[in-house]
């Protein structure tokens, strides 16, 4: 098969990504390794930037997240007894975040695959990508044992972190900056209502808890675990206790308990690639950067690569511009390393690291202090939290 862009990964990016150049008549094609049903079932986001929800709207694919998504306008940081707002719309002149989950936002991608003439091959095994630092890569995969491949002018590596695009780039050209935390997110999903209209992201002296929803009847929560620890060692009733202990005593009576319809443990991290376009190849989302959850970037930094990816190669293809390909690797990554600063710096101040000594804590409690105290403390962390201009 021939065509211009072929995209690896049928996750939030690649689905994204695929509409947006269909949407311009560029042609394309998404290998998805997993079938929808796999897919659909990997619980994650939760929380939509403002270039996430702009992008659905500028598709016309908007509709569910208009009417089931929830606008919100501030949060919560707590520190023991203390509970800091963080009024995002008064602070950043009326913008807001959207609940909205990763499973329906892919959901409305995919259904609108057909009527939108987006070709996703799922179930697409032992893909490679072969020649991308020419004008003419291409991508063997094997569906069904049958052999196929995909020829054409550009690659969009949108598979995730383990993913093989990242790993096509010669680690002479690429460079890779990490960080690993040393503790994990345990979350529960469950059909009950949500403890406090707002996110609370709490720092208790057992550990991080956040208090989050996908709905007015479904609930999202995590506490931070040893990476040691095991999902089975955490029966339904002993997660829900401890996060009655870490939320404290005001969110704790709120606390609608029920079954787990989902319950996983995350490790946290902080990765970026560099660079995110080698020849013919360009990287985005995951595949290119992780940013541990606090904050909520990991799927609005896929959307905002995508949106950088989407105008370089619609450029390419309906004006002959080379220029935006050229520079897509720096003009995504001056972005991602915000978000990649802004995930990290919350997560310091939120969790209790098992190194840090009582300096450490004074200066989290000091951090938190001068927060609540200081508009332009709340200002900087609202603007980060509904997401920089692109
Ligand atoms: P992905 O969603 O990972 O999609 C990549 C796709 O590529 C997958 O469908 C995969 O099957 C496919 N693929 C992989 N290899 C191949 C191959 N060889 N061939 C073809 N296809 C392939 N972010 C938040 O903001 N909040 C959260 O609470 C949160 N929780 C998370 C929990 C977990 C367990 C993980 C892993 C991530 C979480 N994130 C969270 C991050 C967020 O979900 C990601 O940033 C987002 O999914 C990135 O989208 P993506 O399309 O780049 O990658
Ligand atoms: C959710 C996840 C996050 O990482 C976050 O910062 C806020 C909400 C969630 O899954 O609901």
């Amino acid at each position: 098969m021939k065509t211009q862009v072929c995209i690896i990964g049928a996750g939030p990016a690649g689905l994204l990504l695929g509409h947006l150049l269909r949407a311009e008549g560029v042609d394309c094609v998404v290998l998805e390794r997993r079938s929808p049903d796999y897919v659909l079932s990997r619980i994650r986001a939760g929380v939509l930037e403002n270039i996430t929800v702009s992008l659905m709207e500028r598709l016309g694919l908007d509709q569910r997240l208009k009417a089931e998504g929830l606008p919100h306008d501030g949060f919560n940081l707590a520190d023991g007894e203390r509970l800091i707002r963080i009024d995002i719309a008064e602070l950043t002149g009326g913008q807001q975040v959207v609940v909205y989950g990763q499973t329906e936002l892919t959901r409305d991608l995919m259904d609108a695959r057909e009527e939108r003439g987006l070709e996703v091959i799922y179930e697409a095994e032992e893909t490679v990508l072969f020649d991308v630092e020419s004008d003419a890569p291409y991508v063997p995969y094997t569906r069904d044992g049958t052999q196929h491949r995909v020829d054409c002018r550009f690659i969009v590596g949108c598979d995730g972190f383990h993913g093989p695009s990242r790993k096509a780039i010669p680690a002479s050209v690429g460079m890779e900056y990490q960080r690993e935390y040393p503790f994990g997110w345990l979350g529960i999903l469950a059909d009950v209502p949500p403890c406090n209209h707002e996110l609370i992201y709490a720092n208790h002296e057992r550990g991080f808890a956040l208090a989050s929803m996908r709905s007015e009847t479904r609930s999202r929560y995590y506490v931070d675990v040893p990476l040691t620890d095991k999902v089975e060692e955490w029966s339904d009733e002993r997660l829900w206790d401890e996060l009655a202990i870490r939320l404290g005593p005001e969110a704790a009576a709120n606390i609608t308990r029920g079954p787990a319809l989902e319950k996983s443990i995350a490790p946290l991290r902080s990765f970026v690639f560099a660079p995110m376009r080698h020849g013919s190849l360009l990287l985005c989302g995951d595949s290119a950067h992780i940013v541990p959850p606090t904050g909520a970037k990991g799927l609005n930094l896929a959307a905002s690569d995508v949106h950088y990816a989407a105008e370089a190669l619609t450029g390419f293809f309906n004006k002959s511009d080379n220029d935006a390909i050229a520079a897509y690797s720096d003009t995504a990554l001056a972005r991602v390393w915000k978000s990649e600063r802004f995930s990290w710096s919350l997560t310091k101040l939120m969790h209790r690291f098992p190194e840090d000594g009582p300096f450490e804590r004074a200066m989290q409690q000091a951090e938190l202090d001068y927060i609540a105290s200081s508009r332009a403390a709340q200002t900087s962390i609202a603007e980060n939290y509904v997401g920089l201009p692109v």
